[in-house]
């Protein structure tokens, strides 16, 4: 955690605090606790021995892992809701940082916050990764979406657990993924999930800041980022260079995940 600290420092020294440097949306984070009814969102089964094999426990009482989930969503929360935020993009440096497994822990663990609603958008269109973690196959994604071939409300999902809504993604998409992350159509669609769910977080499951430009290109698109460093294996010249693309971007957590 140190070394992230460290690495982040430079980054943070030229912003006017941790979060100072960014205009808040204005927009409050729901506070009136309910439990809504998906009456149009397909429900999945999802495959519990998957799901604990894919180390999704944000929701299982009594695990180590839980509670340091919990404190996550508690950080991040604040953070988010001191500046009138609700969108991020949980990211690493390089591939198989942890990613997809904190950015899926930590919805669940939000949506565990009885006011909280949240939405878990698989961003990763060279690997899809979400469905996977959840044991359920998508029949129709983002990718779909945004090829005009899907309508929104088809392509979300709710994996069984309240308040969680997850919008899958179907298709690796290879190289097209950055021109597909960065286009005008993949911008709209941000918006459109940030207003048209202005009560919910939003939480995307980015790839790798250092492996390619998807996530450089689709930065514009949140208020803030969770960056996922592997212990052991991130190196400080990693951190260094991610703290240095982020720029002024509110970073809202830092994760030492050790595996
Ligand atoms: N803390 C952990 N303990 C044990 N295994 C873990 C831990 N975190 C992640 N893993 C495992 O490591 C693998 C990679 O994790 P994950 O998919 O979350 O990484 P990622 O950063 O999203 O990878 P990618 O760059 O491929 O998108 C998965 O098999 C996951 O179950
Ligand atoms: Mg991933």
């Amino acid at each position: 955690m140190e070394q992230i600290e460290k690495a982040l420092a430079r980054a943070r020294e030229m912003r006017a605090g941790s979060l100072g440097g960014l205009r808040p949306n204005g927009r409050a984070v729901s506070t009136n606790g309910f439990t809504p009814q998906y009456t149009e969102t397909a429900v999945a089964k999802c495959d519990q021995k998957r799901t604990s094999k894919e180390r999704l426990v944000a929701d299982s009482f009594g695990h180590p892992a839980s509670d340091i989930y919990g404190l996550l969503r508690t950080q991040v929360l604040q953070r988010l809701k001191k500046h009138g935020m609700s969108t991020v993009a949980v990211t690493g440096p390089d591939l198989s940082s942890g990613v997809t497994t904190t950015a899926a822990n930590l919805a669940i663990a939000v949506a565990l916050d009885v006011n909280q609603t949240v939405l878990l958008v698989d961003l990763n269109l060279r690997k899809p990764a979400i469905h996977e973690k959840f044991g359920f196959q998508p029949t129709v994604g983002i990718d779909d979406y945004l090829r005009g071939e899907a309508q929104l409300k088809d392509c979300l999902v709710c994996p069984g657990i309240a308040r969680l809504v997850v919008l899958p993604a179907r298709e690796a998409k290879g190289e097209a993924a950055a021109e597909v992350i960065s286009s005008p159509r993949m911008t709209a669609l941000a918006k459109e999930l940030q207003n048209r769910y202005a009560d919910r977080i939003i939480i995307y499951d980015a790839p790798p800041l250092l492996t390619s430009s998807d996530t450089l290109g689709f930065l514009p698109n949140v208020d803030a980022v969770l960056l996922v460093a592997r212990s052991g294996r991130t190196t400080k010249a990693e951190l260094e260079r991610s703290a240095h693309l982020l720029g002024n971007k509110a970073i809202v957590g830092t994760l030492l995940n050790a595996y």
